[in-house]
């Protein structure tokens, strides 16, 4: 499991320890998204094991991948204004990284899982995208996703190796770092400090706790046919204006809180998935917005241990650079 140490990654190795028999193998570069902290409860798990080193390293990936059955890639450089900033990382990691761990597969027939995103479809006004809807991605981050996708369907195609392609909606819930939309507001309402809506706040995503879209990932790669595509969307879509004000009232603060501020470059005013294909297959999201928001908020109000030393580190420097202010102490 590449990038394991990261949010969705962290939560489905946490799942596939709980919920079969596997032994897990996490490969991780530990960015400032991947952290040991998010595997606290599973590093004395005797079926788990870490390999510090990048998708891109060839030699990485070979100390890692020796006797797996699969490789699911969660590593990639995630954050769309990181991406419009300084974009060369994300050509590595999600295009030659996607590239290196093909090649370790074909060489090892492995069956692969590449974990990929609504984005790459672009934004839409109205209905919702299927698999076959053309891919028209926006930012520097969706740009090298659908790239990783593309290349991962032509190994399928040239060479037969046994590809799959999960497409998340917006994930949320525990361990997700506070760049994001949702840890970002929770944390800055928790502090007291503003909350940055971009543009007028009308833009919608569609949100998906993390462990249904973990679910969904298991359930693909253990029933999805080789070569295919599945979208996995959450139950419900919500415009971001909506989503600050949900959390103003989980946390008890009120609209003054609200700040808005200069519109992300770009940005994509909707993404709505169709996940009929998915659901074919026998998988359902479980958990619906209002009490998957609620869960999340309860866990960062809980969990200080997670998030202090990452709001006391070098993400200040991260969130002046990208607000134009500093973060609250
Ligand atoms: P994240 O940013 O929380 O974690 C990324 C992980 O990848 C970190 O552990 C990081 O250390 C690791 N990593 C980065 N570059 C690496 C490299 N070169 N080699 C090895 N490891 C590296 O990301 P996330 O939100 O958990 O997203 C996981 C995957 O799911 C990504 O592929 C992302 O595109 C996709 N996705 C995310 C969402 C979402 O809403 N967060 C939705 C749909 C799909
Ligand atoms: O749709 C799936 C994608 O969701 C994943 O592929 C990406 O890895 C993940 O980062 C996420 O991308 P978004 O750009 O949709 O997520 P983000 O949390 O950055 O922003 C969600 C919305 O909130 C978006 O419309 C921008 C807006 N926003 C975001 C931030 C950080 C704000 O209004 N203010 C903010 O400070």
């Amino acid at each position: 499991m590449c990038g394991g140490a990261g949010f969705i990654g962290s939560t489905f190795v946490r799942l596939r320890l709980r919920g079969s028999d596997d032994e897990v193998v996490v490969l991780d570069k530990l960015t400032y998204a991947g952290r040991r902290e998010n595997l606290h409860d599973v590093a004395d798990d005797p079926r788990f094991s870490f390999v510090h080193g990048a998708i891109e390293d060839a030699d990485a990936v070979a100390a890692a991948i020796d006797g797996a059955d699969a490789v699911v890639n969660f590593a990639a450089e995630t954050h769309v204004d990181r991406s419009i900033a300084e974009p060369d990382a994300f050509v590595v990691t999600n295009g030659q990284g996607t590239y290196t761990l093909l090649e370790a597969a074909r060489e090892r027939g492995l069956r692969y899982l590449q974990v990929s995103t609504d984005e790459v479809y672009g934004s839409i006004e109205e209905g919702s995208f299927t698999e076959r809807s053309p891919l028209a991605p926006s930012s520097p981050y969706s740009a090298t996703k659908t790239g990783a996708d593309l290349l991962v369907s032509s190994y399928f195609h040239t060479y037969g190796l046994e590809t799959l392609i999960c497409r998340g909606s917006n994930n949320y819930g525990p361990y997700q770092y506070p760049e994001k939309l949702i840890p970002l507001m929770v944390l800055n309402a928790l502090h007291g400090d503003p909350l940055p809506v971009y543009g007028d706040g009308m833009n919608v995503r569609n949100w998906l706790y993390v462990e249904d879209f973990g679910r969904g990932i298991a359930h693909v790669l253990e029933h999805g046919a080789a070569g295919e595509v599945y979208n996995v969307g959450g139950p419900g879509e919500c415009p971001n204006i909506e989503v600050v004000r949900r959390i103003l009232e989980l946390t008890g603060r009120d609209e003054s809180l609200i700040e808005y501020v200069v519109d992300r470059p770009g940005h994509d005013r909707r993404y709505s998935l169709g996940s009929e294909k998915v659901r074919a297959l026998g998988w359902e999201a479980e958990v619906h917005f209002a009490a998957g928001l609620e869960r999340t908020v309860a866990w960062y109000r809980d969990n200080p241990w997670w998030w202090e030393p990452i709001r006391s580190g070098a993400f200040r420097e991260y969130y002046e650079r990208q607000y134009g202010r500093a973060l609250g102490d």
